[in-house]
């Protein structure tokens, strides 16, 4: 090679070299792009509304919610700004504990509709740009699923390992093998005559748990979850996610001196529930989960999981540290938190504090398993407008229950009469012992069918509705509220938009107030790209004065309002200058 040549060629490697610097250089560009985009993806910024579908809208006049009523319902949805919607299970059920006793998790139940118009359904939702998130039912089947059924026949059927069966102890074997209480109290062994053994289940007798130490049943329940995701559902809700495993060995349980099962830890019942929830295989299942959930694309998808638990417990479900776990979980102290500035505030730096960005905390106020969130509240329109700011304006995924946009009161429904399995598990309870609790065992409850106008039936059905309609609640209806400028619905409305047109709403660092919170005040700011919003609360029933701040008034839970003075229970949002 001449020297001219030699130096051709350098040049060549070196233009080779800026062309491979180049590529670099983009390649590198567009991996910040998608971590960019990764810190916002859309579940990050969600607002998520809960259908209870058998309580929702009768279109076919039997009584009972459907699937076409919800799809001719999402105008209603949609109007509140929700992007998201969460329905809970839809699925072939004998319906003992209305859809959460699955007997066939790839069909329909009929009184819900059938295959196609669930698909209509998610492609309805996603024409309007927006998600739809199902209800896995892992830990449990009915006991009127075939696999259920195959495995309860003999003892070395192919499916006999399929659900946790075990020997009873005592001279004919008819004791429990051990002391596991169930998640409602009581022994949660039950007695099969056929196998002449006990089989396991974390809740009702008639929803028996799941073998995940058998490979092919964890199979059998991932390809569930790839079936529905290649349907294009956004993702799930995880029920009881922390039951899916038991100890292999069946220790009993440690005794405990706590009676009632609490959000942040499930043991009860004078037991510690160590060897039966929260193990340590639960939360590398959690991660197996997201493996499967994380090869569908575009959009990613999602989950959050029903967990009982402290922090430690719910950063193994999510594994924290690597984020490969759950997307994220409900934290149920919303739930049980009192009415009272510094309690919420408590509870907002406990999960800021523990749970800081880039996770992303849940915050839920009722579901179809507690009661209304405006009934702790003293059914105070003014408290729940409150609460709606608060909960469209901390850092977190909003789950709204349906009807609470109306404010939907708890009706009194006995225990005796209750259609809830669990109220009549519970029957036995006086109630006027339960009536002193304020608690709600009977689901019924919080579950009574959805306030549409103020026709028969409030509009949900044409036919008998399943559960009584609140009567006299009729002024709450969709329809009385469209024409109220300040009824409750408007301002759920007027607060979600407010929230989808400001990101600093949905994505900005949340900063307590310590200027303006006080006993009686909650005030806390969200920052975001220069941006600083102020969020006040008035937790007190009296006026509170204000110091007065220079900058935009975005909303108040009133529709007049002083600068200086916060009104009661108002909640007020100012971007500041
Ligand atoms: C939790 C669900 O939220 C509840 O409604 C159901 O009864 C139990 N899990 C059992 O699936």
């Amino acid at each position: 090679m001449t020297k001219t040549e030699d130096s051709k060629s350098t040049m060549r490697t070196m233009r080779l070299g800026h062309w491979w610097r180049f590529i670099l250089f983009l390649a590198v560009l567009a991996g910040a792009q998608r971590s960019n985009a990764q810190d916002e993806l859309w579940w990050k910024s969600t607002t998520v509304y809960q259908i209870y579908p058998r309580s929702f809208y009768d279109t076919d006049g039997d009584g009972l919610g459907d699937l076409n009523g919800i799809i001719q319902k999402l105008d209603h949805i949609q109007a509140l700004g929700f992007e998201t919607i969460w329905i809970s299970p839809f699925f072939k059920s004998p319906q003992r504990d209305f859809g959460y006793d699955i007997s066939d998790y790839q069909s329909i139940a009929p009184e819900y509709g059938d295959k196609q118009t669930c698909l209509k359904l998610i492609e309805a939702i996603h024409k309007r740009d927006m998600k739809i998130v199902f209800d896995l039912v892992m830990n449990h089947t009915s006991d009127e699923h075939a696999w259920f059924k195959e495995s309860a026949s003999s003892k070395d059927n192919p499916k006999a390992d399929w659900y946790v069966w075990k020997d009873g102890k005592g001279k004919n074997g008819r004791k429990p093998p051990n002391n596991w209480k169930a998640t409602i109290g009581g022994s949660g062994w039950h007695w099969h005559e056929g196998r002449q053994q006990f089989y396991w289940a974390s809740f009702l007798d008639f929803q028996p748990d799941l073998n995940y130490s058998n490979p092919e049943v964890k199979q059998a329940m991932l390809d569930v979850a790839r079936f529905w995701l290649s349907k294009g559902v956004d993702g799930f809700r995880l029920d009881i996610f922390n039951s899916i495993f038991e100890d292999t060995a069946f220790t009993n349980n440690p005794a405990s001196l706590k009676i009632v099962p609490s959000e942040e830890s499930p043991d009860g019942f004078f037991q510690k529930m160590k060897y039966n929830v929260n193990q340590e295989e639960s939360f590398r299942f959690a991660t197996e989960l997201r493996a499967v959930v994380d090869s569908f694309q575009n959009p990613e998808r999602f989950m959050v999981g029903e967990v009982f638990g402290d922090v430690e417990t719910i950063k193994k479900f999510t594994s924290f540290e690597n984020k490969d776990g759950l997307h994220t979980i409900f934290l149920f102290q919303t739930l049980s938190t009192p009415f009272k500035a510094k309690k919420w505030r408590k509870m907002v730096e406990h999960f800021e504090g523990n749970f800081p960005a880039p996770f992303v905390p849940t915050y839920v106020f009722s579901n179809h398993d507690r009661r209304r969130s405006i009934t702790p509240l003293g059914n105070d329109v003014r408290k729940a407008k409150l609460l709606a700011l608060f909960q469209f304006s901390v850092r977190g995924i909003p789950f709204t229950y349906y009807g609470e946009e109306l404010g939907i009161e708890k009706p009194k429904l006995p225990l005796k009469t209750g259609k809830d399995p669990l109220a009549q598990r519970y029957k036995a309870i006086p109630q006027f012992m339960v009536d002193w609790t304020g608690q709600s065992l009977n689901r019924d409850e919080c579950r009574t069918p959805m306030l549409w106008d103020t026709t028969a039936h409030a509009g949900f059905t044409s036919g008998e509705p399943w559960l009584p309609v609140a009567e006299n609640l009729r002024e709450k209806a969709v329809s009385v509220q469209e024409e109220d400028e300040e009824s409750l619905m408007n301002f759920y409305r007027k607060m979600i938009r407010l929230r989808n047109e400001n990101e600093v709403l949905q994505m900005g660092v949340l900063t307590v107030d310590e200027g303006f919170s006080s006993a009686k005040i909650f005030a806390f700011s969200r920052e975001m790209k220069g941006q600083k919003l102020l969020v006040l609360m008035n937790f007190s029933k009296r006026n509170q004065k204000v110091e007065s701040v220079s900058g935009e008034n975005l909303i108040s839970t009133y529709m007049d309002f002083s600068k200086t003075e916060l009104k009661p229970f108002e909640g007020r949002i100012i971007r500041l200058q």
